[in-house]
């Protein structure tokens, strides 16, 4: 698994979600209250860009007539048909045997743990071989 930095946490504050492709697949990097987590952007019922659908919380009933809402910005809801997805697990509320959404794991590093710095250039091996010169890329 590779790593990919993503941004400085000041760039994606609580409540804001950030697109990219990594590898060619569409992710979307969420901020919930100050944690980070990330989420395929397709759903998986019809392919929809699901991480551009509202962010919601969980209705949830034990009594007739009694409604909690919970995991308040928690909950994307694809903006095709409405399915809701937990953004911490990839969880489906609507089948959630059958339908996960995709999730990554994403973690908060310091700078100096994934960036060489400041100006670092980058470098070459350069070898001498009998009376040449060689570079290994
Ligand atoms: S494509 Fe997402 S709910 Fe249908």
């Amino acid at each position: 698994m590779a790593r990919h930095v993503i941004a400085p946490v000041d760039e994606l504050p609580p409540g804001t979600r950030k697109f990219l492709t990594i590898d060619e697949r569409p992710i979307a990097i969420f901020n919930i209250k100050g944690e980070f987590f990330g989420l395929l952007n397709r759903c998986p019922h019809q392919g929809a860009a699901l991480c551009e659908g509202p962010l919601i919380g969980l209705a949830q009933s034990s009594d007739p007539g009694e409604i909690e809402y919970t995991k308040l910005g928690e909950i994307i809801r694809c903006p095709w048909h409405g399915w809701e997805f937990d953004i911490r697990t990839g969880q489906s509320y609507c089948d959630p045997k059958r339908f996960r959404a995709r999730a990554y794991p994403v973690n908060v590093e310091p700078g100096s743990a994934v960036v060489k710095g400041p100006y670092v250039a980058e470098t070459f091996a350069v070898s001498v071989e009998s009376d040449y010169v060689v570079v290994d890329l």
